[in-house]
């Protein structure tokens, strides 16, 4: 029997088990203030400007419920998702959008961009507040946050039937 050579086996094996343990602990490593984060939106760039919305609409509502009970775990991951689904977004440009080259396109497009830049800062702003656990600075973003939506899509978005449907546009 080759004896070196199975010891060799051996502790290859152990070192590639110690590895797959490793793995949630270095997934952590990625989101170390809580476990809420789904997967990275900047990973799937097939996603649509509306898909991306709809993401942040989801994830709103779920810090709206941390926020009725702030005891458990802030989500500041699932903000930061938030903010890539935002950043994603803001490259992109609204159903709207003027067809036609020109002023009124280029105006258009620069102003739904400033509202974007402005949402991604307020994201920015509401991590803060979580991680520091200022809940009030945090609801208080969320009605920004809110009111934003509603005059910006007032202008950039084309009203459609999703305004009546579950995961759209409607306040719940
Ligand atoms: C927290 C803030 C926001 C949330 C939760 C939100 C949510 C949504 C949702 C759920 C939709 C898709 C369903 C529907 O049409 O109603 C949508 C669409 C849309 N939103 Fe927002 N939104 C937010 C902020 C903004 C801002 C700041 C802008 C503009 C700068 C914007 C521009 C749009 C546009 C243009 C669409 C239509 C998609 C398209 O044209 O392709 N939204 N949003």
């Amino acid at each position: 029997m080759n004896f070196p050579s199975r010891k060799l086996t051996v502790s290859l094996t152990s070192l590639l088990l110690a590895g797959v343990a490793a793995l949630p602990f270095a997934a952590d490593l990625t989101h170390p203030q809580d476990s809420t984060a789904p997967k990275a939106a900047a990973q799937d760039k097939a996603m649509s400007l509306e898909a991306h919305m709809k993401a942040v609409n989801k994830s709103m509502k779920q810090v709206r419920n941390f926020l009725k009970n702030p005891t458990a775990e802030a989500p500041v991951a699932l903000v930061t998702d938030m903010q890539k689904h935002a950043f994603e977004a803001k490259l992109m440009d609204p159903k709207k959008t003027p067809k036609e080259e020109g002023k009124e396109k280029i105006e258009f497009v620069r102003g739904y961009k400033q509202e974007m830049r402005d949402m991604i800062v307020m994201l920015l702003d509401l991590e803060l507040a979580l991680d520091k656990k200022d809940w009030a600075a945090a609801g208080k973003l969320m009605e920004e946050l809110d009111k934003q939506k509603s005059d910006s899509h007032k202008i950039y978005k084309v009203k459609g039937k999703d305004d009546e449907e579950e995961g759209g546009d409607k306040k719940k």
